[in-house]
């Protein structure tokens, strides 16, 4: 149990206190409720932050390559207003039927006709549907550190192998996202972990890997965020509970 506190001791250094207060403390969610839906669902507003990097526009053809439970859906449903198709996608079975409630209770009627909720492996959209998005969310799976602290069995089975695992994990969904990327379009990758190996390590291997993409400035952060050397981390000890959410934005050159 005490590797999680150790690995993140040398991680934060001095920071590293009160941020461990902060990510025992609340998190600060907001109400979405959009106009005709029947459900209101609430968000950390750093997730919404993350949603709203990726740039969706009417009519743009989207991918939600790890969505369930949805609260990130909600957000890019809202940037497409109907226009365009949004595919929500998830391998888990049991989070995809949150998935289809969220998004049939939390949408308008109107903004649910161009959605469809698929069960695939992430990692096969590179093969299958190569270039084919203009703008893919990658929320990815990870260690979900403000869970883990808050369960005796998490922080017990939590383990610096873990990190590495999901890490591998996390650069080959991604690479599947770059390739399933048309030329020109955005992506945004993201994840609620606090270890630099889930975050900008990942995005710094894909660049390697992938050198059609390119690094996309993220402009306005919210109050207290820090840049990191590729994207944004947004932790609870510096925006009043918020996160944690790192989020870095890709763009796929069009040559
Ligand atoms: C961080 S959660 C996504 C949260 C969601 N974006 C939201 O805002 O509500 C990661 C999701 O990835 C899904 N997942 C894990 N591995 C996957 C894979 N290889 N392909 C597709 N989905 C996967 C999990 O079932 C989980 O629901």
């Amino acid at each position: 149990m005490m590797e999680f506190f150790d690995y993140f001791e040398q991680v934060y250094a001095e920071r590293w206190p009160a941020l461990l207060e902060a990510l025992k403390g609340e998190g600060r969610a907001v109400e979405l409720r959009f106009d005709g839906a029947a459900e209101p669902y609430y968000l950390d507003e750093a997730s919404v932050f993350a949603a709203k990097t990726l740039s969706v526009e009417p009519g743009m053809a989207v991918l939600d390559m790890c969505a369930a439970p949805g609260g990130k859906s909600l957000i890019l449903a809202s940037m497409l207003k109907g226009e365009g198709s949004l595919q929500c996608n998830d391998r888990s079975p049991d989070r995809r039927i949150r998935l289809s409630h969220v998004l049939e209770n939390s949408l308008p009627p109107e903004w649910r006709t161009n959605i469809t909720v698929t069960g695939y492996d992430g990692v096969k959209f590179g093969l299958h549907k190569k270039e084919s998005y203009d703008r893919i969310l990658l929320d990815a799976p990870c260690s979900s550190d403000r869970h883990v602290l808050a369960s005796p069995t998490h922080l017990a089975e939590w383990s610096s192998k873990r990190v590495k695992r999901l890490s591998v994990e996390q650069g080959s969904l991604l690479a599947s996202a770059c390739d399933a990327l048309k030329p020109g379009g955005e992506l945004v990758y993201g994840t609620c972990a606090l270890a630099p190996l889930e975050n900008d390590a990942v995005v710094a291997k894909i660049l390697k890997k992938r050198p059609a993409m390119e690094i996309v400035q993220v402009e306005e952060l919210p109050e207290g965020a820090d840049r990191t050397e590729l994207g944004v981390h947004v932790l609870p000890d510096r925006t009043h509970g918020c996160g944690p959410i790192y989020c870095a934005k890709l763009r796929k050159r069009d040559v």
